[in-house]
């Protein structure tokens, strides 16, 4: 496989660490809209530099990972899906759900092999949690608990161009809550503040929420978000079921525990996404060439991105009004 990467920003850079080091691509080059930023990248990888434009017509090349700005995402698969490119989109698709809903209609209606970055359904502590969940190790399973907070906001540049906290952040939880539910979503109850920064409450978002969604057999899950843990990246999941319960933890800089007199003491979690889910990365990337290879769908679709999309967009009417919002009203 022949890939080429849009943009060469934070995730580009992740992802250029992973393409780079797979058996079976060749890193075909790098286009972003900075060019001084797509030709560091290229050269610490010895690729070349694209435009983002003539790259989807260049017959040489078979598969786009778009880790662009937000803002270009739908745009750039809609050129995947007409040039008959294999692609691997960052989330989310789009700010708005009905940019989304027509992008992800373009892609569905060509044969191109299409994955979205919900990279967590990669990590192998989630993938456990959800085989056992599957085998009934826990029996029914009743409520979920996904806590995830950041070490640190981004800076409010970054902030005003996300789509706010739910399309930006929480999407990555919408998704596994779809994924670990596996049991439609009915309603969702969204509440928000701005306790960390003024300055993001200033630019109209949030930066700590706590969202209840229901399923369609009344299952709840609870998520738990912040821009800012002083301990650093937190993410864990607890499912309870009928039978039992099932936790995935943080993983620490080290496992190395120290006890003294006064206590014990255990490292912090890993610093953030880069350090938290680089293997999640690599198995991303692996599944997007062998769902290539064998032209069938990656372990997260487009319409998996719509979806998700759809949940932020409850959650966001549902923090606007102070009421739950029902799933069936959001299209
Ligand atoms: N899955 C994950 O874990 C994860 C983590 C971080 C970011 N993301 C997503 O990845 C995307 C990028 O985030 P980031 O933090 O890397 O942002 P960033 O600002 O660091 O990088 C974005 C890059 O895109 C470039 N760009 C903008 N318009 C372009 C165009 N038309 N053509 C080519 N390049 C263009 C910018 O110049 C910039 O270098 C966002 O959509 C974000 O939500 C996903």
């Amino acid at each position: 496989m022949k890939l080429a990467i849009l943009g060469a920003g934070n995730i580009a850079k992740v992802h250029a660490q992973t393409v780079a080091a797979h058996p079976h691509i060749e890193f075909a080059g790098v286009a972003d809209a900075v060019p001084q930023a797509a030709e560091a990248l290229a050269e610490q990888y010895g690729t070349q530099v694209l435009d983002s434009e003539a790259l989807f017509t260049d017959k040489d090349i078979d598969a786009v990972l778009i880790a662009s700005s937000t803002a270009t995402h739908a745009d750039f698969l809609e050129k995947a899906a007409e040039h008959g490119k294999a692609v691997l989109c960052e989330k989310p698709v789009a700010l708005d759900l009905e940019r989304t809903r027509r992008a992800v209609t373009t892609v569905q209606r060509t044969s191109i092999v299409c994955g979205l970055g919900f990279n967590r359904r990669h990590d192998p502590q989630y993938q456990e949690l959800k085989k056992r969940l599957v085998e009934g190790h826990i029996g029914n399973l009743e409520t979920l608990m996904i806590i995830s907070r950041d070490p640190a906001p981004p800076p409010v540049a970054y902030i005003k161009g996300s789509g706010g906290l739910f399309r930006d952040m929480t999407i990555h939880d919408f998704d596994m809550a779809r994924w670990l539910l596996a049991d439609p979503i009915r309603e969702v109850h969204a509440t928000g503040s701005a306790l960390v920064n003024k300055e993001i409450g200033a630019a109209g978002d949030i930066d700590t929420a706590m969202i209840t969604l229901v399923s369609e057999q009344g299952r709840l899950c609870h998520i738990s978000n912040s821009r800012r843990a002083a301990y650093g990246y937190d993410q864990r999941i607890e499912a309870f079921g009928s039978e039992g319960m099932l936790r995935a933890q943080n993983e620490g800089e080290t496992p190395l525990l120290l006890m003294r007199e006064e206590g014990e003491l255990s490292a912090p979690p890993k610093h953030f996404y880069l350090e938290r889910y680089m293997t999640a990365y690599r198995r991303e990337l692996d599944d997007f060439y062998m769902a290539w290879k064998e032209q069938r769908d990656p372990l997260a679709t487009a319409e998996d991105g719509y979806q998700a999309q759809r949940l932020a967009e409850a959650a966001s009417r549902s923090l606007h009004s102070g009421q739950p919002v029902r799933l069936s009203d959001i299209n």
